[in-house]
């Protein structure tokens, strides 16, 4: 099979290798792809999100399955134009996407459908949201544009004036263009998070291994919110009993949900949640992989990931074999100094073969470029550092000790990645 995977993060050089194990797959293309990327498939020029770039090459090139693996793609529907030109896909429609593009659909349809969320209220008024952040009186609180923002559209306000502030630069400033047309104010949720992705055929659910990411960019969870510095997995505090409950009451009445309102998920359904007191909450759901999730979690499927893909667009997933490895893995995200603010690209990463590799880890490319056979920064998060181990501590140990191989001008990478995993497997 040919086989074209969109995209150009870590989580696509991720699915790419995944992908290039299985028997089926003769040749693989990324649109765009990225320096490393390059070393695994055929990188073609374009952007994600040009669909009729993406439907031309994949019908020129008889393309015989197509991943599409970023938000907004999928969001604006290109899943939608390539199966009306026949062509198979992994991934939502545009109808379905819509849980990770609007906050306001997902948390009607929670809502609605009695799945545990976040106490809210959703406005297309600043004035109005203001009035209701002052009668609720509660902090911290949350705020959320509505639409996509690159993981940056949601703000915890400490205090009254932080909140107004935060309406007003959403929904009147625009921070986050006409994704802050509309808001979600919604109640503070206290516990440990967890990402769990499934995959999905609409009508059975098959959750991965679990993961947790680390969204702050420095240490200890502190500065700013960033797309994920790294990723451990399993998630400790993910107990098969937590995992049986999310079943019962998050999982499958979201896909069930999604069917009833003539919506049919296909693809990676992202659930984000929060372990609190009361149990297991949904904090947010994507419509696909995450990044850097996916640089743990499909390192350890050992299954045929193209055939698992291919049971969601056939909706044969229920008959579908799904194993994994009972090992742990880590992924230490190798940054641009100032990321995810302002940082300069170019720099030369020193450490790597040409292969874009270095011993001891699998390097996932996130923003590299190849320049006269050497690689290039280019990009804010710059290289997935990923090892497993029996252990979730030996997996780490050994994806830190292979950045150390690794260097460019202001690298930052935390250094705490996995410490609240393995404080809770040693209570
Ligand atoms: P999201 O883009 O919805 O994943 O939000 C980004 C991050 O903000 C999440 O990973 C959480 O750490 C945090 N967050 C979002 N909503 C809440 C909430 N209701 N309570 C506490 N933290 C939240
Ligand atoms: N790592 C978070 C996300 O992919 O949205």
């Amino acid at each position: 099979m040919k086989i074209l995977v969109v995209g150009s993060g870590g989580r696509e050089h991720a699915i790419i290798r995944a992908l290039k194990k299985s028997p089926q797959a003769d040749t693989i293309y990324a649109l765009p792809g990225n320096g490393g990327i390059a070393a695994d498939a055929i990188c073609v020029e374009g952007k994600a999100t040009d669909i009729d770039r993406v439907v031309a090459f994949s019908k020129e090139e008889k393309i015989d399955f197509v991943v599409v693996a970023p938000d907004n793609p999928l969001v604006l529907g290109m899943v939608d134009a390539l199966n009306a030109e026949g062509i198979p896909t992994f991934g939502p429609r545009a109808n379905a996407a819509i849980l990770e593009g609007s906050k306001v659909f997902s948390k009607n349809l929670m809502k609605k459908y009695g799945i545990p969320t976040a106490r809210y209220e959703t406005f297309e008024d600043a004035q109005a949201a203001i009035d209701y952040i002052k009668a609720t009186g509660e902090y911290p609180v949350v705020i959320k544009a509505d639409g996509l923002a690159l993981g940056k559209g949601v703000i915890i306000a400490q205090s009254f004036a932080e909140a107004a502030e935060a309406v007003k630069s959403i929904m009147e400033d625009k921070a986050f263009g006409a994704s802050g047309n509309s808001i979600v104010v919604e109640q503070f949720l206290e516990g440990v998070e967890v990402s769990v992705l499934a995959f999905t055929d609409s009508k059975t659910v098959r959750p991965m291994v679990s993961s947790m990411d680390h969204k702050r960019a420095n240490d200890n969870d502190e500065g700013l919110n960033t797309g994920g510095m790294g990723t451990i997995a399993p998630n400790p505090y993910y107990t098969s009993a937590i995992a049986q409950e999310c079943m019962e009451k998050i999982f499958l009445p979201t896909i069930r949900a999604m069917g009833e309102e003539g919506r049919p998920f296909k693809g990676c359904l992202y659930f984000g949640l929060m372990l609190t007191k009361n149990g297991p909450y949904v904090i947010e759901y994507n419509c696909r992989f995450g990044d850097p999730e996916t640089q743990v979690v499909l390192p350890l499927l050992e299954s045929d990931l193209l055939e698992i893909m291919l049971s969601t667009y056939h909706e044969t997933l229920a008959e579908t074999e799904i194993n994994w490895s009972d090992k742990s893995a880590a992924c230490v995200i190798v940054a641009s100094g100032g990321y995810p603010v302002e940082y300069k690209t170019g720099y030369l990463i020193e450490g790597l073969d040409a292969q874009g590799q270095c011993k001891g880890a699998t390097l996932y490319h996130a923003g590299t470029r190849q320049q006269d056979g050497k690689y290039l920064t280019a990009g804010g998060r710059v290289i997935g550092v990923t090892c497993t181990g029996d252990s979730l501590k030996m997996a780490l140990d050994s994806a830190y000790s292979a950045v150390k191989n690794i260097s460019f001008t202001d690298m930052h990478c935390r250094t705490d990645i996995g410490k609240k995993a393995l404080d809770a497997l040693e209570k």
